[in-house]
């Protein structure tokens, strides 16, 4: 047969042809079945699924914080494009769809040897080195192989997936640098060798190549188990202080809204309790449907951008917040205190109440009065993922109970168990509740160009007797 010269076809008027997916000459060449693609699309759906495991499970106990915020975005990241290909396979003549299935033992081991990693380092090697790099160089040869043209759903997912695994192979990449040196890399050099021949054993991620046994397991030999204690590094102090209680004197009309944009930052950075305990609900819940996985990933995610917000918030009034205490009480409580439903329901429970007038509306409206505009514009979309979470508690968690009355009268009680250690911790020599807020105030009070208003600086009232939602006797969220 002659074949024809495919680039001497015209389309109309010069057009881009075949809707700018590719050119006549790229459609036209010989390509993957359906059943390749569906083999090398569940592949794909099976890592993403096991990154977001093993990344939202180490984000409790990992003690860095910018790792703990990455590990949020990046858990969130693989679930939703999970989500995406769940759909695709769906649509590709594929009941039973089998995407619980685990495609090849190696691939399994591999991830497991990541999850089980024993140090950070290890961890970050793992990661960003060998998972999510062939996860890149996956995608990649499926776009290579597969028909632009007729596979142009799974190619666009493809074309997304990739563009924000880059994104986090560039954040491993640096992190590695940051933070693993020559020697700590000569010492995994076995387990390097272990990931590498675990992924070729399954005939690579993408199951292109040929496959064989899987070998030993090193670190997985002995079955992971999940620390549920948050850890932080070394800037965070005093960690079980409750020496100020914010919402206090944000909600006392005798305080100006300035100061209060600062008890409003502090609340948002101590936040990054929420993820280190949503992580723990979403690791130790097992058996619901994906979806479930995928909300509550994006809402540990929001958390996590919600620390981040009182993080640049006082960096940008040149306030040190390692002068604050940012506790971990609320979290290690309900992580070590409270079943997984139990933790839910405190978090439902506190959320809930920041629907109320003087709830997330009420900060953002201190935000605007404050006359800053970026703490105005942190409030006007702290509201928003608040409004998203109220929402996702009662799709995942009311309808356990059946009814809302029930549900919060159950998280109300619930964290009452978990508030009232004031006295506890410190008859314990774990914290002598020392205010920070003098420290915090008189910083910013110098960015603003002010002398320290003597009463807003003698605030002193502490969470011995009202806990956050002002009722009798630490919350987040
Ligand atoms: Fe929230
Ligand atoms: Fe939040």
């Amino acid at each position: 047969m002659n074949t024809p010269d495919l680039s001497a076809y015209k389309s109309y008027r010069g057009l881009p042809p075949l809707a700018g997916l590719a050119t006549i000459a790229e459609a036209a060449r010989p390509c993957l079945s359906i059943t390749e693609c569906v083999m090398r699309l569940k592949r794909l759906h099976y890592a993403f699924v096991r990154l977001h495991e093993i990344l939202t499970a180490r984000i409790t106990a990992e003690p860095i914080y910018e790792l703990k915020s990455a590990f949020s975005h990046q858990a969130y990241i693989c679930a939703e494009h999970a989500s995406a290909l769940r759909t695709r396979v769906g649509e590709m003549r594929e009941p039973p769809l089998g995407l619980d299935e685990v495609p090849h033992e190696g691939l399994q081991v591999f991830f497991d040897e990541i999850l089980a990693a024993p140090t950070t380092a290890e961890l970050l090697v793992g990661l960003y080195h060998h998972a999510f790099r062939t996860l890149w160089e996956s995608l990649d040869r499926y776009m290579d192989d597969t028909n632009p043209l007729c596979d142009a759903p799974s190619v666009r997912l493809c074309r997304f997936a990739q563009m924000e695994v880059e994104d986090i192979r560039v954040f491993g990449t640096q992190a590695i640098a940051c933070l693993v040196d020559e020697s700590m890399h000569a010492k995994m050099l076995g387990w390097d060798e272990t990931l590498t021949s675990c992924r070729l054993a399954a005939g690579k991620l993408d199951g292109v190549g040929p496959t064989v046994a899987p070998p030993e397991r090193m670190y997985s030999a002995k079955p992971y188990t999940y620390d549920p204690v948050p850890r932080r590094d070394e800037r965070f102090q005093d960690l079980w202080n409750q020496g100020v209680n914010p919402e206090a004197f944000l909600y006392d009309p005798e305080f100006a809204a300035q100061p209060k944009t600062l008890m409003m930052l502090f609340k948002r950075i101590r936040e990054i309790d929420v993820p280190e305990m949503l992580a723990s609900i979403i690791h130790q819940t097992k058996g619901k449907p994906w979806k479930y996985y995928r909300d509550m990933s994006r809402q540990l995610w929001d958390e996590a951008r919600h620390a981040m917000m009182g993080e640049v918030g006082f960096a940008s009034l040149g306030v040190d917040w390692t002068q604050a205490r940012i506790s971990h009480n609320w979290s290690t409580r309900l992580n070590t205190e409270c079943t997984p439903m139990e933790r839910h329901a405190v978090l439902f429970f506190i959320e809930q109440g920041l629907m109320t007038r003087t709830g997330k509306r009420f900060e953002w409206e201190v935000g605007t009065a404050s006359g800053d505009p970026l703490v105005k514009t942190m409030q006007d979309f702290d509201w928003a993922d608040e409004v998203l979470h109220a929402q996702l508690g009662r799709e995942w968690y009311v309808k356990e109970f059946g009814d809302l009355k029930s549900a919060l009268e159950y998280g109300d009680q619930c964290w009452s168990r978990v508030t009232s250690n004031w006295a506890n911790v410190r008859d314990q020599g774990l914290t002598s509740h020392e205010s920070w807020w003098p420290v915090i105030y008189s910083q910013a009070c110098r960015t603003w160009g002010i002398t320290p208003d003597p009463r807003v600086l003698a605030y002193a009232t502490t969470y011995e007797t009202q806990r956050a939602d002002l009722k009798a006797v630490s919350g987040s969220a």
